[in-house]
């Protein structure tokens, strides 16, 4: 239990924009790791969700604002966005904003 919370922080922490997009915990060493939520919606829950009820109507106001841009343009745009909305720290902007304006697959 000590270690996935560690796995927990250290996923949390040290995630860098462009890497893991995804919040990955491994209750087993030997095993291959267990995706538990994408990166992000962790952060969405604790910082957003009391205002918006849902991040969809959000996802389609920045997918509208941003026919212009490439995603990379759409993430910077939303980051420096959220640090001054909300957002408690860079990284926890950097998250968001990869969350909410992903590539398309
Ligand atoms: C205290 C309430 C509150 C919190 C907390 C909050 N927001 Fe907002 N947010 C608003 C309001 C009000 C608006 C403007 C009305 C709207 O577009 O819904 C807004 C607008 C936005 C927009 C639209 C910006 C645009 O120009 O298109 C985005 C994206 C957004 N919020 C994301 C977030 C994210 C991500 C978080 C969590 C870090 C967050 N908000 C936290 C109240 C909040």
């Amino acid at each position: 239990m000590k270690r996935m919370a560690l796995a927990v922080a250290l996923g949390l922490g040290l995630a860098a924009p462009g890497h893991a997009q995804e919040l990955v915990v491994t209750p087993d060493p030997q095993g291959p790791g267990e995706t538990l939520l994408p990166q992000g919606e962790v952060e969405w829950g604790y910082y957003c969700l009391r205002c918006h009820e849902s991040p969809e109507p959000l996802r389609a106001q920045i997918a509208a604002a941003s026919a212009d841009r490439t995603g990379l343009e759409t993430r910077r745009w939303l980051g420096v966005f959220l640090v001054r909305h909300h957002a408690p720290t860079p990284e926890i902007a950097v998250a968001l904003a990869a969350w909410l304006a992903p590539d398309p697959e």
